[in-house]
């Protein structure tokens, strides 16, 4: 509990800071259901590409990864039996109505995810109902409660399966974390 404190503290000075959290909007002209910081690199919503500026929304550089978040997500990988390097996050702030539409995470490097570099997502704060497809878009997918404290690494052959967040369990968080929403962070290498 004393870890999870810290990292919302962490996480809310994160997207309060000089280079503040933002609602991206996409490809198509839809809002997101996030406010989303990327961390060591920018993921570009409008081009679904990285780069180091945010240049969709305030031309920004994308804030460093701290040290101990990379550190969190090379542990949960090991920990999964996965190597990982991560060089990017991103963190996203989920309130009582966010959600986030099925999709795969491809836009990362081709030789990371041919090697099959494991995404590691660490949640903190309410409870999201997280869907977890397959490798095509029609694949049936199961639904994942991810609680505050939760990782959950998908690597190797699951690196490419579809997954989401349907919705938010309102006050499902930790009553020691004074935290309404929830604060998930999806830790990736680009490069190999
Ligand atoms: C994501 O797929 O980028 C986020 C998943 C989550 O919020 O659990
Ligand atoms: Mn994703």
């Amino acid at each position: 509990m004393e870890a999870q404190r810290t990292l919302v503290e962490q996480c809310r000075a994160l997207v309060e800071g000089p280079v503040p959290a933002y609602v991206p909007i996409v490809r198509g002209g839809g809002r997101m259901r996030v406010r989303m910081l990327c961390l060591g690199r920018h993921w570009n919503g409008k081009t679904y590409a990285y780069e180091p500026v945010r240049s969709d929304f305030d031309g920004l550089p994308a804030p460093p990864l701290p040290e101990n978040l990379r550190a969190l997500a090379n542990g949960a990988a090991r920990t999964a039996g996965m190597a990982l390097d991560a060089d990017l996050c991103i963190l996203n702030y989920y309130d009582a109505d966010g959600r986030m539409g099925l999709h795969q995470d491809k836009d990362e490097s081709e030789r990371s995810l041919e090697a099959g570099l494991p995404v590691v997502s660490v949640s903190v704060g309410d409870t999201a109902k997280f869907m977890f497809g397959g490798v095509r878009r029609r694949d049936p997918a199961e639904t994942v409660l991810l609680e505050s404290g939760d990782a959950f690494v998908f690597g190797g052959p699951a690196r490419l399966r579809y997954h989401g967040v349907t919705r938010i369990l309102p006050e499902t968080a930790p009553r020691e974390l004074q935290i309404a929403g929830r604060f998930n962070l999806t830790f990736r290498q680009y490069d190999l």
